[in-house]
């Protein structure tokens, strides 16, 4: 486990991290795509981090690659690709950078080293990991082919590589109805995500889907009436929800799709008020290029995302740490299981 005490003492011992509003002031570039969401004091003791971590990118050669539910600190701040999962392991694989620092979660990193197995892949806490990938192991997917032989195994990219190099194919939730379309069975197992499995299930009536019941904790606690309440109290919110949410919480919404598709959706509609159906971050990172559009209502954190902060991905640039290491059979099967679905998504223009 990370000891933020002795963090601390060794940033201290090697950068002026006090805030600093001089510096604040000259990086007011960087600060505009986020002051709706960040206020000057904030800013002022983000900066001396955003500073140093742009500088030791540069000496480092490295690229962060951060997904959507990053806050804003370092969406804004220091990322040099943001993304949902399935743009993340597509950029991934066109890194140029020597070292990637995946800000995200743990399955993330993975998917990058198997997917650009020459470069370093630094993850800043090795503790951010995700509900959906801790509940399922090869075991499960040895399980579920048992009880449907010959059916094909499409697994969400929130798993473990072991879990991957024992599935046929990968998914996000970008691209899972496609995936699942595009198999020949009229079976398909989907894992490990329940709800993600039944809300394609809606989308492909053609296929008979049974999955594994795994969930994310963040989505799985809206509730459709929560919707209903909000719709009720707060008339004219237009309502966005991530697909890993229950079906019924979908059914309620206005839209679904995963966190690009959300950011896209709102980016092209432009309604007076919206309320995104997922992690707290979606919202405060498109707030400043959407001025027009007012963010409402409820969110859910993601514990794990809020693991990785400005001070650990400094950290992690200064010690080279820690290094995200996949055994090479694994990452095999791995990578044939993700680039299986790079491929038909290429096919499909998605
Ligand atoms: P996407 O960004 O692919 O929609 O995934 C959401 C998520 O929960 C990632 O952990
Ligand atoms: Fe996992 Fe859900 Fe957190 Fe994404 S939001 S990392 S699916 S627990």
């Amino acid at each position: 486990m990370l000891d933020l005490s002795t963090l601390r003492s060794d940033l201290a011992d090697h950068y002026d991290l006090a805030p600093n509003p001089r510096l604040a002031d000259s990086m007011s570039d960087i600060y505009a795509r986020m002051d709706r969401v960040v206020s000057p004091p904030e800013w002022v003791t983000y900066a001396p981090y955003v500073k140093a971590i742009n500088d030791l990118k540069a000496q480092r050669n490295a690229a962060i690659l951060a997904h959507n539910y990053m806050t804003p600190d370092i969406y804004h701040g220091v990322s040099d690709v943001v993304g949902d999962s399935l743009q993340l392991a597509i950029e991934a694989t066109r890194v140029e950078a020597d070292v990637i620092v995946q800000a995200g979660v743990h399955f993330m990193a993975e998917t990058s080293k198997i997917l650009n197995p020459a470069k370093t892949v630094l993850m800043p806490d090795m503790e951010a990991g995700c509900s959906l990938a801790s509940s399922i192991t090869p075991a499960g997917i040895a399980e579920m082919r048992a009880k449907y032989p010959g059916a094909p195994v499409v697994t969400y990219v929130n798993t473990t590589a072991e879990v991957k190099a024992a599935s046929d194919i990968c998914c996000t939730s970008s691209n899972a109805a496609q995936i699942v379309a595009a198999q020949e069975s009229d079976t398909v197992i989907m894992t490990p995500d329940q709800y993600l499995a039944q809300n394609v299930a809606k989308q492909v009536p053609g296929k008979r889907i049974v999955w594994w019941e795994g969930s994310c904790i963040v989505h799985e606690r809206y509730t459709a009436q929560d919707l209903k309440d909000f719709r009720e109290w707060n008339p004219g919110t237009r309502i966005i929800a991530h697909p890993e949410c229950p079906p019924d919480v979908v059914n309620e919404a206005d839209f679904s799709g995963s966190t690009a598709g959300i950011i896209a959706y709102v980016e092209n509609e432009r309604p007076e008020k919206a309320m995104l159906v997922t992690e707290c971050s979606m919202a405060s990172n498109i707030s400043d290029a959407l001025p027009d559009v007012d963010f409402v209502g409820p969110c859910n954190m993601c514990p794990f995302m809020k693991k990785i902060s400005l001070e650990k991905i400094l950290y992690s640039l200064h010690t080279m740490s820690t290094p995200v290491e996949v055994d090479p059979t694994v990452a095999e099967g791995a990578r044939l299981a993700v680039e299986r679905m790079i491929d038909v998504s290429r096919k499909l223009g998605l």
